[in-house]
Protein backbone atom coordinates (compact mmCIF):
# COMPACT_ATOMS: atom_id res chain seq x y z
CA UNK A 1 0.00 0.00 0.00
CA UNK A 2 0.93 3.62 -0.95
CA UNK A 3 -1.74 6.36 1.42
CA UNK A 4 -3.01 5.72 4.21
CA UNK A 5 -5.92 7.85 6.41
CA UNK A 6 -6.27 8.02 10.10
CA UNK A 7 -9.14 9.69 11.74
CA UNK A 8 -10.84 9.85 15.59
CA UNK A 9 -14.43 8.93 16.32
CA UNK A 10 -16.70 9.23 19.26
CA UNK A 11 -15.65 10.96 22.33
CA UNK A 12 -12.29 11.91 22.28
CA UNK A 13 -9.66 10.72 25.28
CA UNK A 14 -5.93 11.71 26.30
CA UNK A 15 -3.59 10.09 23.91
CA UNK A 16 -5.27 10.31 21.05
CA UNK A 17 -2.40 13.22 19.74
CA UNK A 18 -0.15 10.54 20.58
CA UNK A 19 -1.84 8.16 18.17
CA UNK A 20 -1.95 9.86 15.37
CA UNK A 21 1.74 11.40 15.78
CA UNK A 22 2.89 7.79 16.11
CA UNK A 23 0.93 6.49 12.80
CA UNK A 24 1.73 9.50 10.68
CA UNK A 25 5.64 9.01 11.87
CA UNK A 26 5.85 5.67 11.77
CA UNK A 27 3.59 5.45 8.62
CA UNK A 28 5.91 8.04 6.56
CA UNK A 29 9.05 6.63 7.52
CA UNK A 30 8.17 3.67 6.15
CA UNK A 31 7.77 5.34 3.03
CA UNK A 32 3.78 5.88 2.85
CA UNK A 33 1.61 9.24 2.69
CA UNK A 34 -1.11 9.45 5.36
CA UNK A 35 -3.88 11.60 5.76
CA UNK A 36 -5.76 12.97 8.26
CA UNK A 37 -9.29 12.44 8.33
CA UNK A 38 -10.83 15.64 10.20
CA UNK A 39 -14.05 14.91 12.23
CA UNK A 40 -14.55 11.34 12.21
CA UNK A 41 -16.59 9.51 9.83
CA UNK A 42 -18.07 12.82 8.65
CA UNK A 43 -15.00 14.33 7.00
CA UNK A 44 -14.46 10.63 5.92
CA UNK A 45 -17.95 10.92 4.21
CA UNK A 46 -17.58 14.89 3.19
CA UNK A 47 -13.92 14.49 1.70
CA UNK A 48 -12.83 16.79 4.39
CA UNK A 49 -9.00 14.71 4.07
CA UNK A 50 -5.81 16.48 3.61
CA UNK A 51 -2.24 14.98 3.79
CA UNK A 52 -0.23 15.02 7.15
CA UNK A 53 3.71 16.06 7.28
CA UNK A 54 6.19 15.44 10.23
CA UNK A 55 5.73 18.22 11.31
CA UNK A 56 2.10 18.67 11.41
CA UNK A 57 2.07 16.07 14.02
CA UNK A 58 4.91 17.84 15.71
CA UNK A 59 4.45 19.22 19.54
CA UNK A 60 1.03 16.91 20.03
CA UNK A 61 2.70 13.98 22.02
CA UNK A 62 1.69 16.00 25.54
CA UNK A 63 -1.26 17.71 24.29
CA UNK A 64 -5.09 16.17 25.09
CA UNK A 65 -8.19 16.30 22.65
CA UNK A 66 -7.32 15.24 19.03
CA UNK A 67 -5.98 17.54 16.22
CA UNK A 68 -8.15 15.92 14.01
CA UNK A 69 -11.18 16.89 15.57
CA UNK A 70 -13.73 13.74 16.71
CA UNK A 71 -17.95 13.43 15.84
CA UNK A 72 -20.32 10.57 15.93
CA UNK A 73 -21.88 9.84 13.24
CA UNK A 74 -25.03 6.99 13.57
CA UNK A 75 -25.66 7.28 9.86
CA UNK A 76 -22.75 5.83 9.26
CA UNK A 77 -24.17 2.36 9.18
CA UNK A 78 -26.44 3.36 6.28
CA UNK A 79 -24.46 1.49 3.38
CA UNK A 80 -25.28 4.57 1.05
CA UNK A 81 -23.14 6.81 3.92
CA UNK A 82 -20.47 4.65 3.56
CA UNK A 83 -20.42 4.27 0.11
CA UNK A 84 -20.09 7.98 -0.16
CA UNK A 85 -17.16 8.01 2.40
CA UNK A 86 -15.34 5.39 0.42
CA UNK A 87 -15.69 7.14 -2.91
CA UNK A 88 -14.04 9.79 -1.05
CA UNK A 89 -11.02 7.82 -0.16
CA UNK A 90 -10.45 5.72 -3.68
CA UNK A 91 -10.43 9.91 -5.46
CA UNK A 92 -7.54 10.34 -2.87
CA UNK A 93 -6.01 6.80 -3.32
CA UNK A 94 -6.21 5.97 -0.11
CA UNK A 95 -6.64 2.03 0.79
CA UNK A 96 -6.32 1.64 4.33
CA UNK A 97 -7.41 3.65 7.27
CA UNK A 98 -6.77 3.62 10.52
CA UNK A 99 -9.68 4.45 13.02
CA UNK A 100 -8.95 5.79 16.72
CA UNK A 101 -12.42 5.13 18.70
CA UNK A 102 -14.32 3.17 20.62
CA UNK A 103 -16.70 0.10 19.90
CA UNK A 104 -18.83 2.34 17.52
CA UNK A 105 -16.10 3.49 15.50
CA UNK A 106 -15.09 -0.26 15.77
CA UNK A 107 -18.24 -1.20 13.83
CA UNK A 108 -17.81 1.10 11.51
CA UNK A 109 -14.35 0.14 10.73
CA UNK A 110 -15.16 -3.31 10.25
CA UNK A 111 -17.69 -2.02 7.52
CA UNK A 112 -15.73 -0.73 5.52
CA UNK A 113 -13.05 -3.45 5.75
CA UNK A 114 -15.39 -5.55 4.41
CA UNK A 115 -16.14 -3.04 1.48
CA UNK A 116 -12.53 -3.28 0.41
CA UNK A 117 -11.01 -1.10 2.79
CA UNK A 118 -8.31 -2.39 5.41
CA UNK A 119 -9.12 -0.82 8.79
CA UNK A 120 -7.08 -1.29 12.14
CA UNK A 121 -8.93 0.16 14.98
CA UNK A 122 -7.36 1.52 18.42
CA UNK A 123 -8.71 1.83 21.52
CA UNK A 124 -9.42 5.51 22.00
CA UNK A 125 -11.70 6.26 24.87
CA UNK A 126 -11.27 7.08 28.78
CA UNK A 127 -14.24 4.01 29.52
CA UNK A 128 -11.79 1.25 29.38
CA UNK A 129 -15.39 -0.52 27.94
CA UNK A 130 -13.69 -2.75 24.97
CA UNK A 131 -13.19 -6.15 26.72
CA UNK A 132 -10.61 -7.35 24.20
CA UNK A 133 -7.74 -4.85 25.91
CA UNK A 134 -6.47 -4.33 29.69
CA UNK A 135 -6.31 -0.57 29.08
CA UNK A 136 -7.18 2.04 26.21
CA UNK A 137 -5.68 4.97 25.43
CA UNK A 138 -7.44 7.63 27.83
CA UNK A 139 -8.36 5.68 30.80
CA UNK A 140 -5.41 6.31 32.77
CA UNK A 141 -4.92 10.16 32.53
CA UNK A 142 -8.42 10.25 33.04
CA UNK A 143 -8.01 8.09 36.15
CA UNK A 144 -5.55 10.87 37.23
CA UNK A 145 -8.24 13.37 37.14
CA UNK A 146 -10.55 12.02 39.33
CA UNK A 147 -7.88 10.91 42.18
CA UNK A 148 -6.95 14.37 42.20
CA UNK A 149 -10.42 15.76 41.94
CA UNK A 150 -11.30 13.21 44.93
CA UNK A 151 -8.01 13.95 47.41
CA UNK A 152 -9.51 17.53 47.43
CA UNK A 153 -13.33 16.78 47.60
CA UNK A 154 -11.95 14.83 51.08
CA UNK A 155 -10.29 17.48 52.71
CA UNK A 156 -13.37 19.77 52.63
CA UNK A 157 -15.72 16.73 52.93
CA UNK A 158 -13.27 15.84 56.46
CA UNK A 159 -13.75 19.39 57.34
CA UNK A 160 -17.62 19.53 57.25
CA UNK A 161 -18.25 16.12 58.25
CA UNK A 162 -19.87 15.26 54.87
CA UNK A 163 -20.44 12.45 52.37
CA UNK A 164 -19.63 13.15 48.92
CA UNK A 165 -20.90 11.25 46.14
CA UNK A 166 -18.86 11.90 42.97
CA UNK A 167 -20.56 10.89 39.87
CA UNK A 168 -17.24 9.98 37.74
CA UNK A 169 -17.84 8.73 33.43
CA UNK A 170 -17.10 5.19 31.97
CA UNK A 171 -20.46 5.28 30.11
CA UNK A 172 -21.90 1.42 31.12
CA UNK A 173 -18.35 0.31 32.43
CA UNK A 174 -17.55 0.43 36.39
CA UNK A 175 -14.12 0.38 36.06
CA UNK A 176 -13.22 4.38 36.54
CA UNK A 177 -15.43 4.02 39.48
CA UNK A 178 -13.61 1.19 40.98
CA UNK A 179 -9.93 1.64 40.17
CA UNK A 180 -10.88 5.87 41.57
CA UNK A 181 -12.42 4.44 44.28
CA UNK A 182 -9.61 1.56 45.71
CA UNK A 183 -6.94 4.54 44.77
CA UNK A 184 -8.70 7.51 46.73
CA UNK A 185 -9.55 4.86 49.52
CA UNK A 186 -13.36 6.04 48.99
CA UNK A 187 -15.75 4.35 51.50
CA UNK A 188 -18.04 3.24 48.87
CA UNK A 189 -18.58 2.66 45.38
CA UNK A 190 -21.09 1.96 43.04
CA UNK A 191 -21.18 1.02 39.48
CA UNK A 192 -23.34 -1.01 37.27
CA UNK A 193 -21.87 -4.09 38.31
CA UNK A 194 -22.13 -3.80 41.79
CA UNK A 195 -25.78 -2.68 41.87
CA UNK A 196 -27.47 0.23 43.12
CA UNK A 197 -29.63 -0.40 46.70
CA UNK A 198 -30.34 3.21 48.44
CA UNK A 199 -31.06 1.86 51.35
CA UNK A 200 -28.23 -0.19 52.09
CA UNK A 201 -25.97 2.84 51.03
CA UNK A 202 -27.89 5.02 54.05
CA UNK A 203 -27.71 2.06 56.47
CA UNK A 204 -24.12 1.73 55.52
CA UNK A 205 -23.43 5.52 56.32
CA UNK A 206 -25.18 5.29 59.38
CA UNK A 207 -23.16 2.60 60.74
CA UNK A 208 -19.81 4.74 59.00
CA UNK A 209 -21.27 7.89 61.09
CA UNK A 210 -22.47 5.99 64.40
CA UNK A 211 -20.67 3.31 64.70
CA UNK A 212 -17.25 3.78 63.10
CA UNK A 213 -16.92 7.47 64.06
CA UNK A 214 -15.76 8.23 60.18
CA UNK A 215 -15.42 12.19 59.80
CA UNK A 216 -16.52 12.01 56.22
CA UNK A 217 -17.86 9.42 53.64
CA UNK A 218 -16.65 9.14 49.85
CA UNK A 219 -18.68 7.36 46.98
CA UNK A 220 -17.57 7.32 44.12
CA UNK A 221 -20.40 6.23 41.59
CA UNK A 222 -20.68 5.80 37.76
CA UNK A 223 -22.97 7.64 35.75
CA UNK A 224 -25.88 7.15 34.09
CA UNK A 225 -26.84 5.00 38.00
CA UNK A 226 -29.18 7.56 39.62
CA UNK A 227 -29.46 11.30 40.04
CA UNK A 228 -26.72 12.13 42.77
CA UNK A 229 -28.01 15.37 43.46
CA UNK A 230 -31.03 14.04 44.68
CA UNK A 231 -29.08 11.20 46.59
CA UNK A 232 -27.47 13.60 47.99
CA UNK A 233 -30.38 15.39 49.60
CA UNK A 234 -31.68 12.01 51.05
CA UNK A 235 -28.58 11.16 52.59
CA UNK A 236 -28.61 14.48 54.55
CA UNK A 237 -31.94 13.95 55.54
CA UNK A 238 -31.44 10.14 56.42
CA UNK A 239 -27.89 9.85 57.94
CA UNK A 240 -25.64 11.99 60.16
CA UNK A 241 -23.91 13.35 57.13
CA UNK A 242 -24.42 16.48 55.07
CA UNK A 243 -24.26 15.05 51.02
CA UNK A 244 -22.78 16.93 48.57
CA UNK A 245 -22.76 15.72 45.19
CA UNK A 246 -20.16 16.27 42.26
CA UNK A 247 -20.54 15.65 39.13
CA UNK A 248 -17.25 15.30 37.61
CA UNK A 249 -18.14 15.72 33.47
CA UNK A 250 -15.82 16.48 30.39
CA UNK A 251 -13.04 17.35 32.87
CA UNK A 252 -12.17 13.83 33.04
CA UNK A 253 -11.81 13.63 29.34
CA UNK A 254 -9.37 16.58 28.68
CA UNK A 255 -5.96 17.05 30.25
CA UNK A 256 -2.63 16.12 28.86
CA UNK A 257 -1.85 12.35 28.49
CA UNK A 258 0.41 10.75 31.20
CA UNK A 259 3.36 8.56 30.30
CA UNK A 260 1.43 5.46 30.16
CA UNK A 261 -0.99 6.94 27.63
CA UNK A 262 1.56 8.53 25.29
CA UNK A 263 3.59 5.35 25.32
CA UNK A 264 0.60 2.52 24.81
CA UNK A 265 -0.63 5.30 21.71
CA UNK A 266 2.69 5.34 20.32
CA UNK A 267 3.13 1.37 20.71
CA UNK A 268 -0.59 0.80 19.42
CA UNK A 269 0.12 2.91 16.28
CA UNK A 270 3.34 1.41 15.35
CA UNK A 271 1.29 -1.53 15.28
CA UNK A 272 -1.40 -0.40 13.48
CA UNK A 273 0.79 0.45 11.06
CA UNK A 274 2.71 -2.89 10.73
CA UNK A 275 -0.70 -4.39 10.08
CA UNK A 276 -1.27 -2.53 7.58
CA UNK A 277 2.05 -3.01 5.73
CA UNK A 278 1.19 -6.44 5.65
CA UNK A 279 -1.73 -6.24 3.76
CA UNK A 280 -4.26 -7.16 6.99
CA UNK A 281 -7.52 -5.35 7.66
CA UNK A 282 -10.49 -5.68 10.16
CA UNK A 283 -8.39 -5.79 13.48
CA UNK A 284 -7.99 -3.78 16.52
CA UNK A 285 -5.12 -3.36 18.29
CA UNK A 286 -4.83 -4.54 21.99
CA UNK A 287 -2.27 -4.72 25.30
CA UNK A 288 -2.86 -8.05 27.25
CA UNK A 289 -0.52 -9.10 29.54
CA UNK A 290 1.82 -5.95 28.86
CA UNK A 291 2.35 -7.10 24.82
CA UNK A 292 0.96 -5.28 22.11
CA UNK A 293 -1.67 -7.75 20.01
CA UNK A 294 -4.30 -7.61 17.82
CA UNK A 295 -7.76 -9.14 17.31
CA UNK A 296 -10.24 -9.56 14.93
CA UNK A 297 -12.63 -6.66 15.07
CA UNK A 298 -15.88 -8.99 14.78
CA UNK A 299 -13.65 -11.21 18.15
CA UNK A 300 -13.46 -7.96 19.28
CA UNK A 301 -17.00 -7.06 20.02
CA UNK A 302 -18.55 -9.76 21.28
CA UNK A 303 -15.94 -10.56 24.03
CA UNK A 304 -16.83 -11.02 27.21
CA UNK A 305 -16.17 -8.22 29.55
CA UNK A 306 -13.18 -8.92 31.77
CA UNK A 307 -14.37 -9.96 35.67
CA UNK A 308 -13.43 -6.81 37.64
CA UNK A 309 -14.26 -9.41 40.45
CA UNK A 310 -10.64 -9.47 42.11
CA UNK A 311 -10.27 -6.03 42.26
CA UNK A 312 -14.65 -5.42 43.71
CA UNK A 313 -12.87 -7.80 46.30
CA UNK A 314 -9.91 -6.09 46.78
CA UNK A 315 -11.88 -3.42 47.67
CA UNK A 316 -14.01 -5.05 50.02
CA UNK A 317 -11.18 -6.19 51.88
CA UNK A 318 -9.76 -2.80 52.28
CA UNK A 319 -12.98 -0.98 53.77
O1 LIG B 1 -17.33 7.40 25.77
C1 LIG B 1 -16.74 8.47 26.40
C2 LIG B 1 -17.74 9.27 27.18
O2 LIG B 1 -17.05 10.34 27.80
C3 LIG B 1 -18.56 8.48 28.21
O3 LIG B 1 -17.84 8.27 29.39
C4 LIG B 1 -19.75 9.39 28.37
O4 LIG B 1 -20.89 8.65 28.76
C5 LIG B 1 -19.95 9.97 27.00
O5 LIG B 1 -18.71 9.82 26.31
C6 LIG B 1 -20.33 11.44 26.98
O6 LIG B 1 -20.57 11.80 25.66
P1 LIG B 1 -20.67 13.30 25.14
O7 LIG B 1 -19.29 13.86 25.06
O8 LIG B 1 -21.30 13.15 23.80
O9 LIG B 1 -21.49 14.07 26.12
Amino acid sequence: IKRIGILTSGGDSPGMNAAIRAVTRVGLNAGLEVFGIYNGYKGMVEGYIEPLTSEDVSEIVNRGGTILGSARLPEFKDIEVRQKAIRQLQKRGIEAVVVIGGDGSYRGALSLTEMGINCIGLPGTIDNDITCTDFTIGFQTALETIVDAIDKLRDTSNSHHRCSIVEVMGNRCGDLALWAGIACGAEIVVTSETGFDENEILDRLRDLDLIRKKKHAIIVMSEKITDVHQFAKKISLNTGFSGRATVLGHIQRGGSPCPFDRMLASQMGEKAVDLLMQGIGGQCVAIRENKIVAYPIEEALVMPAMSRKPLTNLFERLG
